[in-house]
């Protein structure tokens, strides 16, 4: 690829004429993944782009790059950042990284109390959220609009989702909560604060021992971040359980039960 510079920004009405090619790639890129996905049209395409809802990633030539749109669910007490996608010959350089870093700017500027979220089958948006701050998440903690989760219907995977009571599906959920974000800031502040008093760091205990004899562990929350090679294990195993019981049973058919996030 010859030398192009990339810019990444907000997508104006002046952007319409790429959702064409958007939309066409989102479905060749999904075929070719194997992978469900909820499917665009271009004018809803179009409409994100007319309401400053998306970011577009072109060349300085004009070329068409990456792109990814806000939806707001619930009130708007949640937003979803959906519909990454990067033309295939632009990918590996960090462009779905610009742009969500982007979208993810853009919904915090929007809906500053909203909690971001996502659902994605694929390793990188993982990394990617991870790094921005989403956690892995259940689903009974996403959105309960049912037009967002309406969005399915389209998704090849769409019975699993159902069979399993829209409880789990082959996506994995992420979380961006702003107000567990503060909390987390506050209380590092407050640390930091304490540390002067305290140089050495006090030793805390990671499990006790009651009077009866019980072991108790201190409670750790586990950090996901960085830590993509058990994404990666998650997202086999997720494949492998959800898909064989589909393949068993029918996914409304099987016997089995997995109890899965
Ligand atoms: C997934 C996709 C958006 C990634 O775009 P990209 O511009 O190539 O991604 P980036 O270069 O910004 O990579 C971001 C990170 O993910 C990693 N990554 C990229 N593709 C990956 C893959 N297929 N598997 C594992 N990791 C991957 C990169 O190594 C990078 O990590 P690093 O910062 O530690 O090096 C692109 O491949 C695509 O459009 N795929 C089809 C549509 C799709 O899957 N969309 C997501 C739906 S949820």
């Amino acid at each position: 690829m010859e030398n192009q510079h990339i810019i990444v920004r907000v997508a104006t009405p002046d952007d319409i004429h790429y959702s064409n090619t958007i939309t066409d790639e989102m479905e060749s890129s999904a075929k070719a993944r194997g992978t469900g996905i909820a499917k665009r049209s271009p004018d809803y395409v179009e409409l994100k782009m007319r309401e400053g809802k998306a970011v577009i990633a072109v060349t300085d030539k004009g070329d068409w790059v990456g792109f990814c749109y806000i939806e707001a669910w619930g009130h708007e007490k949640f937003v979803a950042n959906s519909g990454l996608i990067v033309n295939p010959a632009f990918r590996g350089h960090g462009v779905a990284k610009s742009i969500k870093k982007r979208i993810f700017e853009l919904s915090r500027e929007k809906y500053p109390d909203a909690k971001i979220f996502g659902l994605t089958t694929g390793l990188a948006v993982m990394k990617i959220n991870s790094e921005l701050g989403y956690e892995p998440v259940t689903y009974s903690e996403l959105t309960d609009d049912e037009e967002f989760w309406k969005g399915c219907r389209s998704c090849v995977n769409f019975d699993i989702l159902t069979a399993k009571n829209r409880k789990n599906c082959l996506c994995t959920a992420m979380l961006y909560n702003p107000l567990e974000k503060l909390k987390e800031a506050e209380e590092k502040a407050m640390a930091d604060k304490a540390a002067p008093a305290q140089p050495d760091p006090v030793p805390q205990p990671q499990f006790s021992v009651s009077a009866s004899g019980h072991m108790h562990h201190a409670r750790r929350r586990r950090r996901f971040k960085g830590n993509i090679k058990l994404y990666e294990r998650w997202l086999r195993f997720k494949r492998f359980v959800l898909l064989k019981s589909k393949k068993e049973g029918g996914a409304t058919g099987s016997k089995k039960k997995f109890f899965l996030f």
